[in-house]
Formats: C-alpha cells, sequence, structure tokens
C-alpha cells in the first residue's frame, strides 16, 4: 500500500477539495468522517475527480477505538485535521458542545497519533485566532485573541499542538491559519453546502443569484474601507487545498513544524465581491445596505511573505475563478433540490 494520509472531516468542504489534490498529487487517502455535516456522496464525487475513491469510515474523531483501528489498518504517515464544528452563531448556543467537538476531538486525535506513532499533524486553524487586528495585513506574530467560542475553540486546539511540539520535538505539526475560503472546484462536483440559510457573503451570493432570497443584505456601509463595506481575504478553495500539500512537504523536508497564514493577501470589499461575481456570471445581485453585523471587523487580510517564503506557496486563483466556481455548485445544488 502506498504512503498514507488521514483526512479527518475528509467529506465536507475543504477536506474533500484537499483529498482530491493529495489523491491527484499520488497520495492514498483514507477519510474518517462522521457526516454531521456532509454527505457519503461526496466521496463518489471525488472519486470522480480522481479516477479512484479514496478510503472512507464513518465515525467520530472522538472515538478512540475507531481511531487505533484506522491507524492499525493503513500505513498513515501524516494526518490532516479538518473535522470541526465552525459556525460562530451556533457556538454562542452550543459553547460546550464546540469544546468537546473541536478542542476535546483534537485531544483525542493526539492521543491515538502518539500511540500510533504518527506525529505528523496539519492542523485547520482559523484567522479567527487574530480577533479584532490591530493593523492589516496580519503577520502571524500578531497577538493572538478571540471574540467567540469557536474562535476560543481553535486557540485552545493551537495552544495544545504548541505545547506538544515543544515538550516533544518528534512532533511536526502545521498550524495553517485559513482567511475566507470561497468557491469549489472547477468540475463543479464538490463545494460547500451550508446547512440553512449562509452566515457567509459569498454563499449568500450565489444564492441571491439562484433566486432563493430577494435580495443580499450588506452589513455596514460606514467602515473605514474603499467603499465603507467590509473588506476580507477571499480564497479559492483550492488554492487553500494545494497550501495543505505544500505544507506537508515542509514538515517532511524541515522536520520542524510552522504556524502560517493561508490567504491571498489582497482585500476585496463587499461590494467589490458582488461587482466580480456580476462580471463572472452576468447576474445581477440586488442589494440593500443593513447595520453593522456585531462582531465584525472592518478589514481583515493575510501577510503571506511566511507562506511564500517557507511554504513556496501563493494562492493563484483570481476573484472571477472563486465567483464563476461558486456559482458553478451552486447550480449543481439548485439541479439536485429540484
Ligand atoms: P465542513 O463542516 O464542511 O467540514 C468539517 C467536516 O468535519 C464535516 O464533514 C463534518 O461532518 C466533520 N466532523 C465534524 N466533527 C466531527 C467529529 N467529531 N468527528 C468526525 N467528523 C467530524 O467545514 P470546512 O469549511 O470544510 O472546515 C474544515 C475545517 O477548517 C474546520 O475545522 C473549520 O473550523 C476550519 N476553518 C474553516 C473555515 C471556513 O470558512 N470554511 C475558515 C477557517 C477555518
Ligand atoms: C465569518 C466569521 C469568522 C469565520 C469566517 C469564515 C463572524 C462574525 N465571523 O467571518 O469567524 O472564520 O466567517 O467562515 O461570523 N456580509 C454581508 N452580508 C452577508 C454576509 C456577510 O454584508 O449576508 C459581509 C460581512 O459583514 C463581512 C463580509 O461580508 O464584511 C464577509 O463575511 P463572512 O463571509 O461572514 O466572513 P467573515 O466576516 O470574515
Amino acid at each position: 500500500m502506498k504512503n498514507t494520509i488521514l483526512i479527518t472531516g475528509g467529506t465536507g468542504y475543504i477536506g474533500s477539495h484537499t483529498a482530491v489534490e493529495l489523491m491527484l498529487a499520488g497520495w492514498d487517502v483514507v477519510v474518517v468522517d462522521n457526516l454531521c455535516n456532509s454527505e457519503r456522496l461526496t466521496m463518489e464525487r471525488v472519486a470522480s475527480i480522481c479516477g479512484q475513491a479514496p478510503h472512507f469510515v464513518q465515525g467520530d474523531i472522538r472515538d478512540a477505538v475507531l481511531l487505533d483501528k484506522v491507524f492499525a489498518s493503513y500505513p498513515i504517515s501524516a494526518v490532516m485535521h479538518f473535522a470541526g464544528l465552525k459556525s460562530v452563531g451556533e457556538s454562542w448556543q452550543q459553547a460546550a458542545h464546540y469544546l468537546d467537538n473541536n478542542v476535546g476531538g483534537t485531544a483525542c486525535l493526539v492521543a491515538a497519533m502518539e500511540r500510533a506513532g504518527v506525529r505528523r499533524l496539519v492542523f485547520s486553524s482559523s484567522a479567527t485566532v487574530y480577533g479584532q487586528p490591530d493593523a492589516v495585513p496580519i503577520p502571524e506574530s500578531a497577538p493572538l485573541r478571540t471574540t467567540n467560542p469557536y474562535g476560543r475553540s481553535k486557540l485552545l486546539c493551537e495552544d495544545m499542538l504548541r505545547e506538544l511540539q515543544t515538550a516533544d520535538n518528534r512532533w511536526q505539526i502545521a498550524l495553517l491559519r485559513y482567511f475566507n475560503p470561497v468557491g469549489a472546484h472547477a468540475s463543479g462536483l464538490i463545494g460547500e453546502k451550508p446547512s440553512g440559510v449562509p452566515n457567509n457573503l459569498m454563499p449568500y451570493i450565489t444564492q441571491v443569484a439562484a433566486g432563493k432570497h430577494p435580495f443580499l443584505r450588506v452589513f455596514g456601509d460606514d467602515y473605514p474601507t474603499v467603499d465603507g463595506t467590509g473588506v476580507r481575504d477571499y480564497i479559492h478553495v483550492v488554492d487553500l487545498a494545494k497550501g495543505h500539500l505544500a505544507a506537508l512537504r515542509y514538515l517532511e523536508q524541515e522536520g520542524k513544524g510552522i504556524t502560517v497564514n493561508l490567504g491571498t493577501g489582497s482585500g476585496v470589499s463587499v461590494l467589490q465581491l458582488v461587482a466580480a461575481f456580476t462580471q463572472a456570471t452576468g447576474i445581477q445581485i440586488p442589494y440593500q445596505i443593513f447595520p453593522r453585523r456585531p462582531g465584525d471587523v472592518a478589514s481583515c487580510y493575510a501577510a503571506t511573505d511566511l507562506a511564500r517564503e517557507a511554504l513556496d506557496w501563493r494562492a493563484k486563483l483570481s476573484v472571477g475563478a472563486m465567483c464563476a466556481d461558486a456559482w458553478r455548485w451552486e447550480n449543481l445544488v439548485k439541479n439536485m433540490q429540484e
């Protein structure tokens, strides 16, 4: 059997795109997912893209017996850990559940890795660990602070993994701080499927385009930004997935861990993203200005020097490609629902 990467949360949005990139690069992949926010069908879609399906184990990363079985069954050399809950709003209502799933789940996973002697890990962190940034672009050395239980769970995981690496230098851990992942695979076969009404901007725009909502609510037009609307660092999910392969290469070659931002380094406002979507698809997005969303920051985008220098990686896909690919995927979702 080939060298295998274990992907936790691999039927989810970012995990499935990373499974594709790993398999296309020749890796064998085993996915563990409890399907709490994704579908088994995604593995068949990954197979259509790659010509071969990843191994799939339905189960929870908090199940130590199951994890031991997985490590005993496959020649796993590294783990990419995506499994987690990610809704900021939900994390206020279910703080204990978020801690248990995200922090408890990560602790259970690293304990199983330790038992199996697999100490190479790529972890999905988030720019949310920077909270309200003092300045943009945000370097990895910026102060860490969080504004909600979801963010706190990510920071607690980072702290745990930093501690582990400091205590035992056999561990090689990449903490990847994602900015705003958007878009979908160019095949239109895999993408993000928000449950209920989306909170995030891009899926809301595609749903307005699909006629599921009459207009976009633009949360605030009085920020100190180019046009008064919030500025973010949108990154194409395929670029993000490739960033994981670059991080894995870094761990293998350098034999030590890294904490790095994965973003484009460019800020795009809400209205700029709306205009880019119209340009890419020809579809007008009606919008209305609403008050600011509590907890939002004016501007958030990454300093990308470290990713370029250490990982030899940079995001390449344009905002137009992000919009076109997100729209292609929305059409597939729409057709499935009809
Ligand atoms: P997603 O919900 O699409 O994927 C997460 C997957 O993990 C799902 O398939 C879910 O079923 C699975 N899962 C959750 N808890 C599990 C458990 N206990 N055991 C087994 N499987 C479990 O989310 P995503 O957007 O692909 O995000 C992946 C990771 O990246 C998450 O950790 C998230 O916090 C982080 N992240 C996401 C974003 C974003 O905007 N999407 C931004 C920054 C960080
Ligand atoms: C949100 C989360 C953040 C998470 C990130 C990626 C909050 C407060 N923050 O961040 O923790 O890591 O998603 O999943 O929820 N906007 C609108 N109308 C909409 C939706 C959004 O105007 O219907 C605006 C927002 O005000 C913001 C921008 O679009 O200025 C981007 O919003 P969003 O996609 O939710 O991402 P973040 O705010 O970066």
